[in-house]
């Protein structure tokens, strides 16, 4: 048994869709959330940007003597997760693989649809691992206005629909019968994406099975917490802690303990 704490970072709060899985279903787990506030939006920038960031908070978070690490981000987990497993000797967990595997099996034509940041669709991970264990299509759409829409609270918004179905069209016309919602913060807007979609296109929302992945790695490893423990949070971010916690609590309508700020570099 380990109750050292699981290490859990993203750009900024939506990070916090996969720690909530994660405190779900593990609730005897102690937590760290670092919410990349100084930086984001991690989906514009260079992958070199990306894994500097990234390497920068492994580093802090280790130093909390954190025993696994996940990367909750998916622009994050595209460039920086092999380049973060070869530097930290603790298991290190991207959110790409677990949803790749739980679209490939729900998949029933093999034909996956993925929406991500414009990196995440860029450096191609999600299409690597479908290829990788499959013999699936992918087919790929950047959505960069979604972000920005979920943040402004636009997410369930008629300029959010419209533009949903200006993405969401040319993956329809390939008759697509999954979308991997590849980015932390589209389960925020699951219900317009299901509008557009339609009923038989199944929407995977990594989240769950990025706990789940989580929860094995901790098993296969022996790091799991005393089934005793109560499970505490601490938050950090690199910068403006009350507009994390105002988004934190829109979204996820749970008062989050304070949020401490720290500056990296
Ligand atoms: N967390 C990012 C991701 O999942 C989305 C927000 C950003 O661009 O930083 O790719």
């Amino acid at each position: 048994m380990d109750n050292r704490a699981i290490g859990i970072f993203d750009s900024g709060f939506g990070g916090l869709t996969v720690m909530s899985e994660i405190a779900k279903l593990m609730p005897n787990e102690n937590l760290l959330y670092f919410g990349d506030s100084a930086h984001v939006p991690y989906g514009s920038k260079s992958p070199e940007t990306i894994i500097r960031f990234s390497k920068n908070i492994s580093a802090f978070l280790f130093s909390k003597n954190i025993k696994a690490l996940v990367i909750a981000c998916n622009t994050a987990s595209t460039f920086a997760l092999n380049p973060i497993k070869k530097t930290l000797p603790i298991p290190v967990i991207g959110v790409i693989e677990p949803g790749a595997k739980a679209a490939v099996k729900v998949s029933r034509q093999g034909r996956i649809g993925i929406i991500g940041t414009e990196g995440t669709i860029a450096g191609g991970a999600y299409e690597k691992t479908i290829k990788k264990i499959s013999k699936a299509k992918v087919f790929s759409q950047a959505c960069p206005l979604f972000v920005p829409l979920i943040e402004e609270d636009w997410a369930n918004s008629k300029p959010a629909l419209d533009i949903a179905r200006i993405y969401l069209e040319p993956l329809i016309d390939k008759k697509i019968d999954t979308l991997v919602l590849g980015c932390t913060h589209y389960p925020l807007m699951k219900s317009i994406l299901r509008r557009v979609a339609g009923e038989n296109i199944v929407l995977i929302d990594s989240a769950s099975a990025v706990a789940l992945e989580v929860r094995d790695v901790l098993v296969k490893n022996s790091l799991t917490a005393n089934p005793k423990n109560k499970g505490k949070t601490l938050f950090f971010a690199s910068d403006n802690p009350s507009k994390f916690q105002t988004l934190a609590n829109r979204f996820f309508h749970t008062k989050i303990s304070p949020v401490k700020k720290i500056t990296l570099e």
